[in-house]
């Protein structure tokens, strides 16, 4: 699908960067297939590791760019921030790192093995089998303060302002929130914003949202009471929940959508994507990589020093 191979955010970035970065930089270890090895055992036993990859990348990414800052274990770090705390799928990265560590210490970087494992995630999922390149070294920097993430009461204009701050389009922004099309939300992100107060109006449902899908969530899965809160919702249908779809995009795109700034119908333009070849989805989008001497590959993702 589409929506994920724009996660070329991660996945380009950098004319320093290259595809195949860690050929014969392993002993006689292939670090992609080792990485691949890792996650397809993962997803055979947890499905939903995909969403959690994803959310972890573009997490990790929109903060100061892909530098593995948002990994970093302690207090203040970026992981405390709010947005993060329910952030998953930190171990899985640990343990790629744990066994590349066991092959060639020193080498791969936790910010390449979090872009190369949602990467084999999202293929594993249905998704685009789409190529990255590779040679991110790990920032030592990782604060609280820098994490600036959008919020579930974002309208449109919003998440197009805020991604045009990373140097993306509004078509960049719908293809990027096509993500998802996988994984879980809480009832207390959209009881206020989609359910019961749209537009700051109390009582008010968005009435951009499904009537039917909309009831079905008010009476059963996200009444107004407090103790709903905590109870989840899928972000696309049930059906395929766990599955990188088009569904999303198809849905966008059979509506009028239109950006202030862009005149041209959105639908017009992601059609327009669907028909590209893969690679030429993954146009290189301006999201910093951290490649610079004086910066450490760590032993262990979560730690400075850790060997
Ligand atoms: C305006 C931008 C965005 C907003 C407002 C937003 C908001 C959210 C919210 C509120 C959740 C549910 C969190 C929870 O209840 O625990 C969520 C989940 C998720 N987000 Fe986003 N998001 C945005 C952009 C993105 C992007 C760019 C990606 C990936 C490319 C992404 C991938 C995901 C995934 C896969 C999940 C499901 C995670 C899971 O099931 O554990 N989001 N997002």
């Amino acid at each position: 699908m589409v929506a994920l191979a724009v996660l070329a955010l991660a996945t380009g970035g950098s004319a320093q960067l290259q595809y195949g970065f860690y050929k014969n930089k392993c002993n006689a270890s292939d670090v992609e297939a080792v990485v691949r090895g890792i996650v397809k055992a993962r997803f055979a036993r947890e499905a939903p590791i995909v969403a959690y990859l994803l959310r972890l990348q573009f997490h990790e990414c929109a903060v100061n760019g892909c530098d593995g800052g948002l990994l970093i274990d302690g207090p203040g770090t970026e992981k405390t921030a709010p947005p993060n705390l329910s952030v998953k799928g930190y171990d899985l990265i640990a343990a790629v790192k744990a066994e590349l560590e066991r092959r060639c210490p020193g080498v791969v970087s936790c910010s390449d093995i979090e872009i190369l494992a949602t990467r084999d995630a999202v293929a594993l999922a249905g998704g685009p089998a789409y190529t990255v390149r590779t040679g991110r070294r790990d920032r030592r920097q990782s604060r609280a303060s820098d994490v600036k993430l959008p919020g579930s009461e974002y309208t449109a204009a919003q998440a197009i302002a805020y991604y045009a701050k990373l140097g993306m389009t509004a078509y960049d922004t719908v293809v990027l929130l096509g993500a998802h099309t996988v994984g879980a939300t809480h009832c207390s992100s959209i009881k206020n914003s989609r359910l019961y107060g749209y537009g700051g109006k109390m009582g008010a449902t968005d009435p951009a949202m499904d009537p039917t899908l909309a009831s079905t969530y008010k009476k059963y899965v996200c009444p107004n009471v407090t103790s709903s809160n905590g109870n989840t919702v899928y972000l696309d249908d049930q059906w395929s929940a766990l599955k990188v779809d088009k569904q999303l995009l198809q849905k966008l795109a059979a509506r009028p959508w239109s950006s202030p700034r862009r005149p041209e119908p959105l639908s017009r333009r992601l059609h327009a994507w669907v028909r590209r070849p893969a690679r030429k989805q993954q146009r290189p989008l301006p999201v910093a990589v951290c490649k610079g001497a004086g910066e450490a590959q760590r032993g262990k993702c979560a730690h400075w020093h850790a060997g």
